[in-house]
């Protein structure tokens, strides 16, 4: 297992669309295992797309219930060429990404949405999720398909915020 380096906007890779896991072999579940780990190192984060560590897969792991506010959630997923069933509603809430550590910004998402994907055990989910996972599910998904949160804003101007307290203060 490894952690792997996050890359950063602008890099060319966040914005490829990433291709669908076509066999589940050792490779492709030796990364899973990596991506997650990657996940897990950094304090506080939800959710980790392929793309955002250079492989253009189609492959994301959220976690809602790593957020700083206790939310209802299906704890840690890993899912493989995820398929968005269908959504409805729209809430603004605010995003943050690994691969753009110094903002935030408010985005409007579905409130509530219908997912299935394949899972590394080879088996499938089919799941139903709400407000704060529902909107890491879409924003990672919205990774495999190169958008950031930034291609999701209404305003540069006015949706998007500088973030101070991301990295680790020193003491
Ligand atoms: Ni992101």
């Amino acid at each position: 297992m490894a952690i792997l380096p996050v890359l950063l906007y602008p890099d060319p890779i966040l914005k490829t669309v990433c291709e669908p896991v076509a066999q589940l072999d050792e490779e492709v579940l030796r990364f899973i295992a990596d991506l997650v780990e990657t996940l897990e190192s950094n304090p506080g984060c939800v959710g980790i797309a392929a793309p955002q560590v250079g492989t253009t897969r189609r492959i994301i792991v959220v976690d809602a219930s790593r957020g700083r506010k206790p939310v209802p959630n299906h704890g840690r997923m890993v899912l493989i060429n995820p398929v968005i069933e269908w959504q409805e509603g729209e809430v603004m809430g605010r995003e943050g990404c690994l691969s753009l550590p110094h903002l935030t910004a408010n985005v409007k998402r579905a409130q509530r949405i219908a997912f299935r994907a394949l899972t590394p055990d080879g088996g499938e989910l089919s799941l139903e999720a709400s407000d704060f996972e529902a909107r890491v599910i879409l924003h990672e998904y919205d990774h495999l398909d190169g958008l950031l949160f930034l291609d999701r804003v209404a305003s540069l101007k006015t949706d998007v915020f500088r973030r101070k307290d991301y990295l680790p203060k020193n003491p």
